[in-house]
């Protein structure tokens, strides 16, 4: 007997069916290296109370360290039949130091132990996705640099709205991006506190120091309610959230370049190594990456649906339900970082089509350049928006453009028509004619894509 960790209340083996189906460690081994950081300081902090001799602690840190060294020299030795991570942990040092191993659990549970190893492992882990992030914000900085003065429509409705510049356009992305980099380290902080000292549920019978344990794990507070910590992965649903809201942008990042680079647009061209053919089609080139972004936004989504599910019917207290947090994090974390590093790989090496781009930015989008010229000269809004779209009605029915009209034919329309409108009714001057730091006006565009500069050489100095 006493395989398990709570083997002793129990008459006979566990049915293997059962235990089997109760088994975490072959995805909460993830957890091993957050376990023995957290089982050290633990050792240290029981030790401070005057629950371990000096003795018994220094084995145990040293048999913790040699088990941790172990562990991240050969990662495939970190498996085994124990029920999760922590029993491994736990065997493996009573096997190296024997009964001075046993103490190590005094006064803690794994339902606090859990929460504090999956709360080390995002402090750690999500600065390494905030990295794959800042890489595609970088990339699109890159892309914005090179697209200069490059005009393109944008749209609204999916129809043509109004010229911008290529830079905006990808500039708009990285602004996402830089909220989901700061959701992220809003999760991080959510996560940084200590569970420790909670006990099973009601809080530890012993005068453990939680603040200095929660500073010697570099955790910035102490949980304040042990009934709530040995409840609540709430934490781990708040990473999932921001992680498919980051999801849901490179989704909408994959959906402009599919069909920006298709055929029908040609506003950009994947690299021929950002693509995959068809067996059958020989011509076809297609967006298999991106297409794979916007399929796997779905799954983590479903994750962040399916745990929150989990977590909604739940009484106060542990509930075993809460291993349910693990797998979906993981597969989250792991579905973002191949993401991300597929979007910066495919958006790095885009190239624009700029004369494709440029032409699709004329034409009839000038339409509330017009009516902001005639404004300009006195007449209402309102009455210019009728008098242009009148224009707009016969040259549709022309097939012309703004551009074909004589200086006669402008002031048929409009007896305010002065010879300047033909230079000021361009696609340029359009996006010269944005007055808001927020919008395409060149100088405002060159702001922004300065700052997400500095922005990035701060990250990348952090
Ligand atoms: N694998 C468990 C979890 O993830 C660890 C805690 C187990 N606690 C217990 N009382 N069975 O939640």
């Amino acid at each position: 007997m006493s395989q398990h960790l709570w083997s002793g209340r129990f008459d006979s083996a566990p049915d293997p069916a059962a235990f089997d189906f109760g088994v975490s460690f072959p995805f909460d081994r993830r957890l091993f290296e957050d376990d023995v950081t957290g089982s050290m300081a633990w050792a240290e902090a029981l030790h401070r109370a005057g629950i371990l001799d000096a003795k018994d602690a220094d084995a145990i840190t040293k048999g913790l360290a040699a088990i941790l060294e172990q562990g991240r020299s050969d990662p495939a030795w970190v498996s085994g039949p124990d029920e999760d991570v922590h029993s491994f942990v736990e065997r493996q040092l009573v096997a190296r130091i024997g009964d001075a191993g046993r103490r190590l659990h005094t006064g803690r549970s794994r339902n606090e132990q859990v929460s504090v190893d999956l709360r080390l492992y995002l402090r750690r882990r999500i600065p390494l996705l905030q990295k794959k992030i800042a890489a595609v914000i970088q990339a699109f900085a890159d892309q914005a640099e090179r697209a200069g003065d490059a005009l393109m429509p944008s749209y609204t409705h999916m129809r043509r709205a109004m010229p911008v510049l290529v830079s905006h356009f990808l500039l708009s992305h990285a602004a996402a991006l830089r909220r989901d980099h700061g959701r992220l380290e809003a999760a991080r902080e959510e996560a940084n506190a200590l569970t420790l000292g909670s006990g099973a549920i009601a809080g530890t019978g012993y005068a453990i120091d939680t603040q200095a344990l929660a500073a010697r794990l570099g955790f910035s507070r102490v949980v304040a309610n042990s009934m709530d910590a040995s409840s609540d992965r709430d934490f781990a649903a708040t990473f999932l959230s921001a992680a498919s809201l980051a999801m849901v942008h490179l989704s909408r990042v994959a959906e402009d370049f599919i069909l920006m680079t298709s055929e029908e647009f040609g506003f950009f061209e994947l690299a021929d190594s950002s693509a995959t053919g068809s067996s059958m089609m020989p011509q076809k080139k297609n967006p298999d990456p991106l297409e794979l972004v916007r399929g796997k936004a779905g799954r983590a989504i479903g994750h962040l649906t399916g745990f929150l599910i989990t977590m909604k019917g739940l009484p106060t207290g542990y509930n075993k339900d809460l291993q349910e947090d693990k797998e979906p994090l993981f597969d989250v974390e792991d579905t973002l970082a191949v993401s991300m590093d597929a979007t910066a790989a495919v958006v790095g090496k885009l190239t624009l089509n700029r004369e494709r781009t440029g032409r699709a930015a004329s034409g009839l989008l000038l339409a509330t350049d017009v009516a902001d010229y005639l404004v300009a000269r006195g007449m209402p809004f309102r009455q210019a928006h009728e008098v242009v779209g009148a224009m707009v009605r016969g040259l549709l029915a022309d097939q012309r453009d703004f551009e074909d009209l004589t200086l006669a034919e402008w002031r048929t329309a409009s007896d305010l028509f002065g010879d300047d409108v033909t230079a000021r009714i361009t696609a340029a001057a359009s996006v010269r004619a944005r007055q808001t730091p927020q919008s395409t006006h060149p100088d405002a565009v060159a702001a922004a894509l300065a700052e997400t500069r500095s922005w990035l050489a701060r990250q990348a100095g952090l």
